[in-house]
């Protein structure tokens, strides 16, 4: 199956020699072909390059583009998608006051969704996923990390963590799945939360494992959830069983959540909203990808991550949605790349790196997608007919996608 895409205003993040990331100043560089055309074949990336080199249009699909940008599509490598219900009441509780913290130390947060998710089936917790996936997917996402966590008991995790196998099996979108039962502290383990440590090192870890229900394990290592110590033990018991680390650091206090990830070699370390020097210098010269969440910054009121002082040290940053009930409810990647440039002050060159490629590596798979490159994955969107790519990030609000392929085929 061969398909032709031509007549492109401009084709943009394109890669003629393909990098697994980029940092520092490599950001900035995003490449583009102006009039273009683009040719896919068997699921993949086979050519492209200017319409007046096209030498032969036969193509079992031809698409015209004709004033319409494409783009690769979006990789969204921090999500909590799979959950019962919706937290407005909370949200509502810190409009009024309460800190997020707070209302977690009541029993609320984590907890709440935690209760919810115990009295769903697997079922319809699927049937929900499968919703948010599908409409994330229309805007733009090709590439998407799921987290469990909303589980805190191991039936539950389990059962969150076997929602996301079958996502896996039937979507289009190329999906990684994280174990993240360090996620909140049950309200029967407060005051000895290393029993529940225990529980996740010596229950949970071993039966995610047998059946092969994890890519990747994350901790809640943060102020008020799980300590640097807490961390490690996990992060030492999920490699074990060939688990890649990959955590929630620095989201409420300079936690040494960085360091411990590094430490363990995490593949990401996100949130980042405390960042001290140490931290910035902890980052450098390793395979830990920053990864910074606009969207919960944005919900909750917290400071900026330093995105800007990061990329200026030389280091790559990505950026993701943390789509979840409860710090960021909505998965919408074009909103991620509009507060990038406005809130983080990112170009629009270093924002399309940090939400495509640098999200691709940080979900372990920036050699198949992230980018146009012959041989990837032909996931990309077509836009609507707008006048630049620039137009991508400051149009907020307005959703710019037209259509949607992924592995090559329009969805
Ligand atoms: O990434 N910070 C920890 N976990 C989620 C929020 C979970 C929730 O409040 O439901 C996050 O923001
Ligand atoms: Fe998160």
């Amino acid at each position: 199956m061969r398909t032709l895409v031509k007549n492109i205003k401009e084709l943009v993040g394109v890669e003629t020699s393909p990098k697994q990331r980029k940092e520092g100043r490599e950001m900035s560089v995003l490449e583009t072909v102006k009039d273009a055309y683009l040719v896919i074949e068997d699921g993949k990336v086979r050519a492209f390059g200017e319409m007046k080199d096209l030498k032969e249009e036969s193509a079992d699909c031809v698409v015209d583009a004709t004033g319409r940008l494409v783009f690769p599509s979006f990789c969204d490598s921090h999500t909590h998608l799979v959950y019962a219900n919706s937290r407005e009441h909370e949200f509502v509780d810190k409009i009024r006051g309460l800190s997020y913290e707070e209302i977690a130390k009541r029993g609320g947060g984590i907890l709440n969704s935690a209760k919810a998710t115990a009295a769903a089936s697997e079922n319809e917790l699927y049937d929900m996923a499968q919703r948010r996936l599908e409409e994330v997917m229309r805007l733009g996402t090709g590439a998407i990390e799921i987290k469990s966590g909303y589980g805190l008991s191991t039936e539950s995790e389990l059962k969150l963590l076997r929602v996301i196998r079958r996502l896996k099996e039937n979507s289009p979108l190329t999906i990684k799945s994280n174990f993240l039962g360090a996620h909140g502290i049950p309200m029967e383990y407060r005051g000895h939360q290393e029993d529940y440590v225990d529980l996740v090192i010596n229950e949970m870890i071993p039966k995610v494992a047998a059946e092969g229900l994890a890519d990747f394990i994350d901790v809640f290592c943060d102020q008020g959830f799980f300590t640097v110590e807490d961390t490690a033990r996990i992060l030492e018991a999920g490699i074990k069983y060939g688990m890649k680390p990959k955590i929630h650091a620095n989201e409420m206090a300079v936690s040494g959540g960085v360091q411990v990830g590094v430490k363990y070699g995490a593949i990401s370390v996100d949130h980042l909203e405390q960042m001290g020097d140490a931290e910035i210098e902890c980052l450098k010269g390793t395979e830990t990808m920053p990864t910074i969440l606009p969207g919960c910054a944005f919900f909750l009121n917290l400071p900026l991550s330093p995105a800007r002082r990061m990329i200026d040290a030389g280091l790559p940053v990505a950026m993701a949605s943390d789509y979840n009930p409860g710090t960021s409810p909505s998965g919408n990647m074009q909103l991620i790349l509009s507060m990038a440039c406005i809130r983080y002050r990112l170009t629009p060159e270093e924002a399309f790196n940090a939400t495509t490629l640098n999200t691709a590596y940080a979900m372990g798979v920036s050699d198949q997608l992230g980018s146009m490159a012959v041989g990837k994955k032909a996931n990309f969107y077509i836009t609507k007919p707008i006048p630049s790519y620039e137009y991508m990030p400051y149009a907020y609000g307005e959703n710019k996608v037209e259509r949607v392929f992924l592995n090559g085929k329009e969805v």
